[in-house]
């Protein structure tokens, strides 16, 4: 089989007994067509040699920052750019320690820290490192982060002790490397559009109604869609959150109104996701010069179209899956469960927006999925980084509509 083809891997080393194993997971990619970069960290190198890696590979190894300032060379912003997934295997407790501060001391940690893409560790260390409490903190922080940690398995280690710790066995690994990298290309046909942030609306040319959201849960939705290959359109409304996916088509708006059309321009799309917090009503005529002081000012608002219902329900070109968000401050359940129907969606996401730790302007989040299937039951996303808990619903929407 050589469906790896165009597949491009950049497979970090770091130092430790296990990094021969490396070799046969380089070995399998390449039987399967994939083109893979190896980066080597400073005590790697003790262990395995460009030259081995190379022969393997047939691809590029590195090993310096520095080397990377060559113009021929590739840049570590390129480099990272380049993979469509960072593997590093194996990874230290002093690598995984460096990871969880965003140090970038050497080439490996600064790519991955310049990185948008999956990234997946392969620990191996003494049963005692990996059990220590930081260690274990550290790993938290990085699942939180989108981190995908593979292993470590419980055997005997080359220091003589028993115990978890083990780097997984190489064929596990490729075979987590080989689903992630083909479900992208499935997924490379499917379209996918998130609408995020909040609206504008305006009064006059320089005064606006709008509301507390930020963006980011929708934001990450979209990265993490992007990063297990959906063609993804993100509407956002007005933020400061930055894009740094160029895969990603990202459209500015600031009204419902703008909202809706660039909706219906992005139509049709296989999976649609309504996380903006669309403001409910406009001014049902805006004043075209900016209005004066005076004692007192009415506005009357019209109210806007909901886009979601506009979505979900289009005779032609309804998405097959069809995700809303609910913000509530009371009785989740049941506002969640009428919404789901109200607004004819496959599945509703609701949070609870009365929590300061939590929701609106948050990275946090703690969600309920609902889904309309009744075969599937309700789901709890506990309190974690939004990153995660999307990570945690692009996995259901790739299951749901491979
Ligand atoms: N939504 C939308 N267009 C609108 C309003 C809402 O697409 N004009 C979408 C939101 O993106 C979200 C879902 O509808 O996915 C729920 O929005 P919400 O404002 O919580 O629901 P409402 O129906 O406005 O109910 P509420 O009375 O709670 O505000």
């Amino acid at each position: 089989m050589k469906n790896l083809s165009n597949k491009k891997v950049l497979f970090i080393i770091c130092g430790g007994i296990s990094a021969y194993k490396s070799l046969e997971i380089i070995r399998l990619l390449k039987k399967n067509n994939a083109e893979i970069k190896t980066i080597l960290t400073k005590s790697a190198k003790e262990f395995v040699t460009p030259l081995s890696i190379t022969s393997l590979s047939q691809g590029k190894v590195y090993d310096d920052l520095f080397n990377l300032e060559n113009e021929t060379e590739m840049d570590h912003i390129t480099l990272s750019r380049w993979a469509d997934l960072i593997i590093v295997a194996p990874i230290t407790a002093n690598t995984i320690a460096k990871l969880s501060q965003g140090s970038s001391e050497d080439l490996a940690s600064t790519v991955i820290l310049a990185s948008n893409k999956q990234i997946f560790l392969a620990p191996a260390m003494n049963v005692r490192m990996w059990e220590h409490q930081s260690t274990q903190d550290n790993l938290k922080k990085l699942k939180n982060y989108g981190y995908k940690v593979i292993g470590p398995v419980i055997g005997d280690m080359a220091c003589g002790e028993y115990g978890e710790g083990k780097m997984s066995n190489p064929t596990d690994i490729y075979h987590e490397i080989y689903n992630f990298l083909s479900k992208q290309t499935k997924n490379r046909k499917i379209k996918a559009l998130v609408t995020a942030g909040p609206t504008k609306e305006f009064i006059d040319p320089v005064r606006y109604i709008t509301n507390k959201s930020s963006g980011k849960q929708g934001y990450e939705l979209a990265k993490s869609l992007s990063k297990r290959g959906f063609e993804t359109t993100l509407i956002s409304g007005p933020s400061n959150l930055k894009i740094i996916d160029e895969k990603i088509n990202l459209i500015k708006v600031e009204t419902a109104d703008e909202m809706l059309k660039a909706t219906q321009k992005s139509l049709p799309t296989d999976v649609a996701i309504f996380s903006a917090a669309v403001a409910d009503f406009k001014i049902d005529r805006q004043n075209q010069d900016k209005i004066k002081k005076q004692q007192d000012l009415t506005i009357k608002l019209e109210k806007n179209i909901d886009i979601l219902n506009y979505v979900s329900n289009h005779n032609s070109m309804r998405p097959k899956l069809v995700i809303g968000f609910a913000a509530e401050t009371n009785d989740l359940i049941k506002n969640a469960k009428i919404k789901l129907s109200s607004k004819n969606c496959d599945w509703i996401i609701a949070n609870d927006v009365s929590k300061k730790d939590r929701g609106f302007d948050s990275d946090y989040n703690e969600v309920t999925i609902f889904y309309k299937d009744s075969k599937n039951k309700d789901e709890k996303l506990s309190f974690k980084k939004k990153s995660k808990i999307s990570e945690e619903i692009v996995d259901r929407i790739t299951a749901q509509i491979n």
